[in-house]
């Protein structure tokens, strides 16, 4: 029996992340030392005070196995309220303002199959988290690319989407500091300006800031909602994936003006149930805990950071320090560039089980750059560098 999948599916590009996923499961068959800085998977472990807490609920407060309150139990949601005006001086009204989520990506998905109608144009960053261009094909909308390029400090250029298409799009999505570019916003006005067009053509700008507190060198990551009028048309996502090394936990949430929250809100309660209650408490235990979890680990991609930059160095690569995030955004060097991202990412793997994610993963203005993640170990960085060095000649 053939079953066809449906049309949606067909139209997503292909999923290059499974490629690059297949030639890791085919080199750890081949034995080889697998040194892995593809996904943003983090290796640091989630702090013992939120593991702690979810093994207390489990086991000792029997009514947390039910389901759980899918917009976030009120505790989730005043918490997340108080960490806002704690971090950064913005009030949350945690009723309204407030909506708890399965992980960012899954809001993003499901923001997008809230909000657009066959045809409905959406703006998206490019190179970009997939889930943005992808969240909108599988709810039938138009993806307008806005290109991120390295003289433009990876910002887009508003000036440059024609009035025709602003006009018939619905959501634009921004993300600083940014994966996969690990660009940061070093100009606020860039925000108010974002927020200027949002208002001008009608158009609901979300804002993801799940890198907001991996942040080096004394920079510190504002969020959006702090800007006048940001609430009339923003609504910001967070993840506890990066800040706390919670990824596999998939808890989020997403904050900002109460009309655009609500009817996601209601999408989602006819296809989730939300976010397991002992989950919403680790998290909680996690906003309310001492900082200090999230300096360290800080200082632990702070260190890969300058440690990877410094090998790649030696070796002839030169590739800026990022301010933000856990990658380095690293234009091909001139000898490979001709081969482009995938295939030079391919055999790194293949030759010297080096894994990074190609920059065409991430929208075709991503081509000509690879992305490495700081997720492992600080001694393996000066043998991922070596290797290169072996492509490369
Ligand atoms: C920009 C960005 N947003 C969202 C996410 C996903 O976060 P979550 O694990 O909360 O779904 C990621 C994960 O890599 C990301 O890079």
């Amino acid at each position: 029996m053939k079953i066809i999948p449906s049309e949606k599916l067909d139209k997503l590009p292909p999923y290059i992340f499974s490629r690059i996923n297949q030639l890791k499961i085919e080199a750890f068959a081949k034995k080889l030392d697998v040194i892995d800085l593809g996904m943003g998977n983090p290796d640091i472990p989630t702090p013992n005070h939120v593991v702690e807490r979810a093994c207390d609920t489990i086991k000792n407060h029997s009514k947390t196995h039910r389901y759980p309150q899918a917009k976030g139990m009120p505790k989730f949601r005043n918490t997340v309220a108080e960490w806002f005006a704690g971090r950064f001086d913005v009030k949350l009204n945690p009723n309204t303002e407030v909506l708890a989520l399965i992980g960012s990506k899954e809001g993003v998905a499901h923001l997008c199959m809230t909000y657009l109608n066959p045809g409905d144009v959406a703006l998206v960053p490019d190179p970009g988290y997939p889930v943005y261009y992808n969240g909108v094909i599988l709810a039938g909308g138009v993806v307008h690319r806005m290109p991120l390029l390295s003289e433009n400090k990876f910002l887009p250029d508003f000036s440059k989407i024609p009035a025709s298409v602003a006009k018939k799009a619905k959501i634009m999505f921004l993300n600083y500091p940014n994966n996969p570019t690990a660009a940061i916003v070093e100009d606020n006005n860039f925000y108010k300006e974002a927020i200027a067009f949002a208002k001008k053509y009608n158009i609901i700008l979300v804002h993801d800031n799940a890198y907001s507190e991996l942040t080096f060198d004394d920079y510190v990551s504002p969020t959006i909602l702090q800007f006048p009028g940001a609430k009339d048309v923003c609504v910001e996502f967070h993840s506890f994936s990066k800040t706390f090394s919670m990824c596999g936990w998939r808890v989020g949430f997403v904050v900002g003006n109460e009309d655009i929250i609500k009817p996601l809100e209601k999408f989602k309660s006819f296809v989730d149930y939300g976010v397991p209650t002992f989950i919403q408490l680790s998290a909680v235990q996690a906003l309310t805990g001492s900082r200090d979890c999230i300096k360290e680990t800080i200082n632990t991609y702070k260190r890969r950071r300058d440690k990877f930059v410094a090998e790649l160095g030696k070796i002839g690569w030169d590739v800026e320090k990022p301010k933000a995030t856990m990658y380095l955004w690293a234009q091909l060097p001139k000898k490979v560039k001709d081969m482009g991202s995938l295939k030079f990412s391919e055999m790194l793997i293949k030759d010297q089980g080096v894994v990074c994610s190609p920059g065409v993963a991430f929208g075709e203005y991503g081509e000509g750059y690879v992305r490495f993640s700081l997720v492992t170990h600080d001694n393996r960085f000066h043998d991922a560098a070596l290797r290169l060095k072996k492509v490369l000649k």
